[in-house]
Order: C-alpha cells, then sequence, then structure tokens
C-alpha cells in the first residue's frame, strides 16, 4: 500500500477550451509540430463539443470547442477567452483518488462515471482546482483504444521539433492566495512544496511576484503556483488575471533535449518569442559558467540560461498564444538543473514588462 493519498502516474493530457479549434489545432501542427491523432465531433457522433487530440512526445493536448451554446464551454470562453479548462491526470483507480480527494476537502467537478466504446471502458471523475480549471482522474487500464472513447483516429502527422514532455504547468491565483492552493497540493494531493521564491527573489523595479513550486509524490508533475506581490506597477499576473477573469493556467513547460534544434525550428515557423536583450549576454558566460551549447547561436536564437549547484538550463518564453496576454508555453532543456531559472528572472521580468507597456498595461 502506497503512503501516496492519491497515488497520481502522470499527466494523461491537457484539454484547452479554444474559440476555434480547427484553427488552433492547425496551429498546434504546423507552429509546435505536434501531430493529429484523434478526433471527436459530429462524425464520431459527439454533437456538443469538437475536439482534436495533438501529440508529441507523451504530451498530450486536447483542443475543444462547442458546438452550440447550451452547454458550459462558450461560458468559459467568453470569460476567459481560449484557456486551459483541464489537467488531467492518469491514474490506477479513479474511484479511490476521487474519493480520498474529496474526503481531503477537493470540490467535485464530475464524480465518477464510466466512458464506453468497442476498445473497452475508461474510468473518469474530476475535481476542481484554481478558478474554472479542474483535474481529472482518468484510468484507461480497461481501454484498448488510442485515446479515449468517442475520439476516433484522424492522423495528421508532423515532424515533431523535439518535445517530449511537459517539465511543469504554472497556475497564477489572487493575492493573498497562494499558500492557500499549495496547501491544496499538498493536504488534498499529497504533493510536496519544493521551491518557495518569495518577493525579493522575483522583483523589478515595478513588479514582483511570489512562487511555490509543488511536486507530485513520484517527482512526475510540477505546479507552480505564482500570486502577484505588490510593486510600483501592475505585474504579469495581474495582467494575467485582469485578462483571464481570474485564476488560471499561466504557462506550459515543455522539455526538450535539443533546444537550439527546437528554437530553430520554431523561429522557422514565426512563433513569437519574448525578446532578450543584447546586453543579457554580454555577462552570460561569466555569469553561467562554461556550457555545451554555441554561446552566438544562444544569442541569436534568444535563449536564456542559468545555473544553479545542479547544473544547467535553457529556456526560453513564447509571447502568449491567443489575442488576450494569458496563456503561453516555455521550452526548458535541463542540463541537470532542476530549478526554473531564478537567475533570468530579472531579465525576463523587463522583457515582460516591455511587452505590458506596449499593451497599456503596465
Ligand atoms: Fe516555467
Amino acid at each position: 500500500m502506497s503512503e501516496d493519498p492519491v497515488p497520481i502516474k502522470a499527466i494523461h493530457h491537457v484539454e484547452l477550451w479554444v474559440g476555434n479549434a480547427k484553427q488552433s489545432a492547425y496551429y498546434y501542427r504546423k507552429a509546435f509540430g505536434f501531430s493529429q491523432i484523434a478526433y471527436s465531433g459530429l462524425e464520431t457522433g459527439n454533437r456538443d463539443c469538437t475536439s482534436y487530440v495533438l501529440e508529441q512526445g507523451s504530451v498530450k493536448l486536447v483542443l475543444t470547442t462547442p458546438l452550440h451554446s447550451r452547454n458550459g464551454i462558450g461560458d468559459h470562453i467568453k470569460k476567459h477567452g481560449d484557456g486551459v479548462y483541464d489537467i488531467a491526470f492518469h491514474v490506477d483507480d479513479v474511484d479511490a483518488c476521487f474519493e480520498e480527494a474529496v474526503k481531503r476537502g477537493a470540490q467535485i467537478a464530475m464524480t465518477p462515471h464510466d466512458l464506453t466504446d468497442l476498445n473497452g471502458v475508461v474510468r473518469r471523475a474530476a475535481i476542481k482546482t484554481y478558478g474554472n480549471t479542474i483535474h481529472s482522474f482518468i484510468s484507461t487500464n480497461n481501454y484498448t483504444g488510442h485515446f479515449l472513447p468517442t475520439f476516433e483516429p484522424r492522423i495528421y502527422n508532423e515532424d515533431p521539433i523535439g518535445l517530449r514532455f511537459i517539465d511543469h504547468i504554472v497556475g497564477n491565483v489572487d493575492v493573498g492566495q497562494m499558500n492557500d492552493w499549495a496547501d491544496f497540493y499538498s493536504e488534498v494531493l499529497g504533493f510536496t512544496n519544493i521551491i518557495h521564491f518569495t518577493d525579493k527573489d522575483i522583483s523589478t523595479k515595478y513588479s514582483a511576484l511570489m512562487s511555490k513550486v509543488m511536486e507530485s509524490e513520484n517527482g512526475r508533475i510540477k505546479f507552480p503556483i505564482n500570486e502577484p506581490a505588490k510593486g510600483l506597477k501592475k505585474s504579469q499576473i495581474e495582467e494575467f488575471i485582469e485578462f483571464y477573469e481570474g485564476p488560471g493556467a499561466q504557462h506550459i513547460a515543455l522539455l526538450t533535449d535539443d533546444i537550439i534544434y527546437t528554437i530553430s525550428r520554431f523561429r522557422d515557423m514565426g512563433v513569437e518569442f519574448l525578446h532578450v536583450p543584447d546586453t543579457y549576454y554580454e555577462k552570460l558566460e561569466s555569469r553561467v559558467g562554461p556550457i555545451k551549447e554555441d554561446i552566438a547561436q544562444i544569442k541569436e536564437l534568444g535563449i536564456l540560461v542559468d545555473r544553479d549547484d545542479e547544473g544547467y538550463l535553457l529556456q526560453l518564453f513564447t509571447k502568449p498564444v491567443q489575442d488576450r496576454p494569458t496563456l503561453f508555453y516555455e521550452i526548458i532543456q535541463r542540463r541537470g538543473s532542476r530549478g526554473f531559472g531564478q537567475g533570468n528572472f530579472q531579465a525576463l521580468f523587463e522583457s515582460i514588462e516591455r511587452e505590458q507597456a506596449l499593451r497599456g498595461n503596465l
């Protein structure tokens, strides 16, 4: 018997509710190199919504859009814009995880139920987390289909750009709520707080944030929880919460083993990244010491580097991937470091604030 109260194996998928799933799926395929593996919609008997399943490495994204106004999907999109609805967990025993989580204080989003098709049965339930975001518990132990019931294969293979798995997903919550949500992950789901950044660690002249990184028992899931801290001007977290109209998933970090290749492909496809000032690279070598990558190439691609006791990491952040300044992606490569790039926060914040100022939100 495991001591983990709610044993979660991994993130099964992340579902985004979007205004136009067909066009979004095309963006993730062509710009992010995801292959489409499955589809659910009118042709598969789903008269409620259309979903496209995109896969690269072990990352699965589901893009869903409503087919009418009588379900909650349209309301979610009306309020939040495109964004993450469900960070779904893969578990063995849905009922046990759900009951334990609810016993420990989780709010119910979906009671346990079966989803069935010719390939077998999937058991599913869900609890609520920050904002209108949920965590599904999914067991596919009795299912041989390649995604979930009501989905059928509709495959478009793309050339992958090296994305392997979800490194972490950051949630932005309201002022004063970080500790409550960190407690939620530890008390309800058995996660551990592995890092705590205060506003002293993460601040610029204008804005600041605080963050606690929560990690699942098996170490495979990391959820930093951010809250805005007091600054002279509006922080990026406040801007997110204003435009998302509440707490939500701020960024999904995708891990690559070859960031040079991955970012080169992204840049070729026209994906926009936060601009890193040239001055960042002037002191890079003295700050991080020797790295395996070619500094000139790192600079050309605008990649950030940070070192800690265990090694270093390379990372870069996209601009928001929809019109509201809300959800964005991080691309990260780890060479020993298990951190989150604290040494880059300063340079990054200044870059983010430049973007905020352009949007009239600073
Ligand atoms: Fe991150």
